[in-house]
């Protein structure tokens, strides 16, 4: 973390799990846990049908809440879709594009999360954009190759004044739900050079401003490790997001000094 030039967001992926119930028993034991002071950013995405329950919990608290998805047509004939206008109506103010499980199972393509990321900067949310390797990259040696690929084409045409607005979360396919996490070397090299590849777009500056978070099996114990990097301002986190004291203790880990 580098709290000086940046932030320090934490973000909770809640994937497919939890109904609206759930949602709103989950924010009022989440809210009972906030430190009063020193904070960190947090951000919790949940599914579409929990967002107005998730909204509505951590109203006046500073909590943001996220979706998980978006299209990036603005309306139409695509039933089953949900456009970037209904969440910003709903007070959503994040939304993850291109995480693995969509580019795995949903198709999802450099070319559709580039469009995603523009269709989410004009509605005004804040993308939090996935990119990450498979194990199999990572032993042929393609994981820089891979990354700068998946960054340079999820910015492609974002103009530097929305680059602000964006934040980049390096999730190693093989480090996700399989609790094994990447070292905190690993994950800082990668890190960096998601910052350095941003920098050659943008510009130091803008850079250094870009908030980078760690995901994969980020977890209460391994948390404080991780965030010690000078260049992992934060994580998205899948499983240890679904319970309240987890997901708490990984704000107490970000929130040292
Ligand atoms: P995990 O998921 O923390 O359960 O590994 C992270 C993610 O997929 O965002």
């Amino acid at each position: 973390m580098n709290r000086r030039y940046r932030k320090t967001i934490i973000a909770g992926n809640w994937k497919m799990n939890k109904t609206p119930s759930e949602t709103k028993a989950f924010a009022e034991e989440f809210k009972a846990l906030l430190p009063k002071t020193k904070w960190c950013d947090v951000v919790l995405c949940v599914p579409f049908v929990d967002l107005p329950a998730a909204v509505r919990g951590f109203k006046d608290s500073r909590v943001s809440v996220g979706a998980e998805n978006l299209y990036f047509e603005k309306s139409g004939a695509f039933t089953g879709e949900v456009s970037a206008d209904m969440l910003v109506d709903l007070d959503v103010k994040y939304v993850i594009i291109g995480h693995s499980e969509r580019r795995q199972y949903f198709g999802e393509t450099d070319v559709t999360v580039n469009k995603k990321v523009h269709t989410a900067l004009e509605a005004g949310l804040s993308p939090i954009i996935c990119v990450g390797e498979s194990l199999e990259q990572r032993e042929m040696g393609v994981t820089m190759e891979l990354i700068a690929l998946q960054v340079k084409s999820a910015l492609a045409g974002v103009p530097a004044e929305q680059m602000r607005r964006c934040v980049i979360a390096y999730e190693p396919i093989w480090a996700i739900g399989t609790g094994k996490t990447a070292t905190g070397d690993q994950a800082a090299e990668v890190c960096s050079f998601i910052r350095a590849t941003i920098r050659s777009l943008y510009g130091a500056r803008i850079a250094r401003g870009v908030t980078i978070q760690y995901g994969g099996s980020m977890n209460p114990k391994n948390a404080a490790e991780l965030l010690s990097h000078e260049d992992i301002d934060g994580g998205l986190i899948g499983g240890a997001s679904l319970k309240p004291d987890q997901l708490m203790e990984i704000v107490h880990a970000a929130n040292q000094d």
